[in-house]
């Protein structure tokens, strides 16, 4: 019987393993699959309410790792990581997208010539500074089967040299769980009483901020400009903000409380799955920094300004509702208005971002170990 090691280490992991776990149950019952957890993410805010809501099991394995500098945070998944491979002996291990725990458990992986099979292959930024960029392009080299959500990504990986035989366009799998979950969602009334907001805050009349991205929360003068201009828009509509926690201690470290004190601003800790999927699908727009919500807007129809000078994920902006403003308050302001007026890009549904794509991944991972 074949065994397979699933890593999840951040929030924007779970969602992304929930459909190939379930994938893997449903059409390959056999198979001994196991889930590892490395514990970057650890608070229940920033892990527990994902398993629960998404339904993904408890990991079977927990490397308990915790925060740390980059350095201290990739190697402390390494030096756990590797006696779990030679206890396990898999044939293979699953890592998705291009966080810390991605990179780390790669390469420990691949150094001990167990295949690595790397879920969202091939997206880039081509902006070295931000370390996923680092995790995208480094695992992609060592991993030994790619799965890309978008065509270009099979240009990016064939300029870095990566062989075409190893790359297979799958889709999107962090769109399986939204269609799958979509009609499930928290209602967004519902997420704001419980978080105690009394505002009378009406479906597409009110914008969505998410931002977490240390370049811009992890310097003071770009968060703060980020955050007078959110204070900005909340004149013309209410800010919903959950607050992540990294972002959370920026603002309090350089003293920046009072702009998120206002009364058309309504912050909220890191929110579930659900909740967040709920006050995404009923706002007028979403402006932030996130990877992940790039696309989800665009399969959910919703508009979106992106807080970054860039974006690895640049078929949200060919085909979906996407829009790269940077961190330049006029241009942020001037898109907003625009969206405001206008409703924004109306996008379309990009290629195989269907709901199927964990399904068409196991059954070509499994044809691929086989082989
Ligand atoms: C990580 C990912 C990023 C992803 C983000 C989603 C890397 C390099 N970055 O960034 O790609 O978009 O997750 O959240 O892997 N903390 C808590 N509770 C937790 C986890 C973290 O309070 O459960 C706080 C700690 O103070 C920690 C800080 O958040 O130091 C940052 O966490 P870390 O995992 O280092 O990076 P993220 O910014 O979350």
């Amino acid at each position: 019987m074949k065994k397979i090691i699933c890593v999840v280490g951040a929030r924007p992991n779970f969602m992304k393993i929930a459909p190939v776990m379930d994938a893997f149950q449903r059409l390959f019952p056999q198979l001994n699959v196991l889930l590892l957890h490395t514990g970057q993410h650890y608070d229940a805010n920033m892990k527990t309410q994902f398993f629960e809501q998404l339904g993904i099991p408890e990991p079977d394995i927990d490397l308990g790792v915790g925060s740390g500098s980059h350095a201290v945070q990739t190697a402390e998944i390494m030096l756990r990581f590797e006696p779990v491979l030679d206890k396990e002996q898999p044939d293979a291990i699953v890592v998705v997208g291009d966080v810390n725990s991605t990179i780390s458990c790669a390469l420990v992986a691949v150094k001990k010539d167990i295949p690595v099979i790397h879920i969202e292959a091939g997206l880039r930024s081509y902006d070295r500074k931000m370390p996923e960029e680092i995790n995208r392009v480094l695992t992609d080299q060592i991993s030994d089967r790619l799965y890309t959500t978008e065509k270009l990504a099979e240009q990016n990986l064939a300029k870095e040299g990566i062989p075409g035989e190893r790359v297979c366009f799958a889709g999107n799998v962090m769109i399986d769980t939204l269609k799958k979950n979509a009609e499930k969602a928290t209602p967004f009334l519902e997420t704001l009483k419980e978080y105690n907001i009394n505002a009378e805050l009406q479906a597409k009349q009110y914008s969505l901020v998410t931002m977490h991205r240390p370049s811009n929360v992890d310097n003071k003068n770009i968060l703060e400009t980020l955050l007078k201009t959110l204070q900005k828009t909340s004149r013309t509509i209410p800010v919903v903000f959950p607050v992540h926690p990294r972002t959370q201690n920026k603002i309090k470290e350089f003293g920046l409380e009072h702009y998120i004190q206002d009364k058309n601003i309504h912050t909220l800790p890191p929110l579930g799955y659900m909740q967040l999927v709920g006050l995404m699908k009923n706002a007028r727009v979403v402006m932030t920094d996130s990877g992940g919500i790039q696309e989800e807007t665009t399969a959910l129809g919703v508009p979106c300004i992106t807080l970054r000078e860039n974006t690895e994920r640049p078929i949200t902006v060919e085909q979906g509702t996407n829009t790269i403003v940077g961190t330049d308050p006029d241009l942020i302001y001037s898109t907003f208005e625009e969206v405001i007026k206008t409703g924004g890009k109306a996008g379309k549904q990009p290629e195989l971002w269907d709901g199927h794509a964990a399904d068409r991944i196991v059954t070509d991972l499994m044809d691929w170990l086989d082989q």
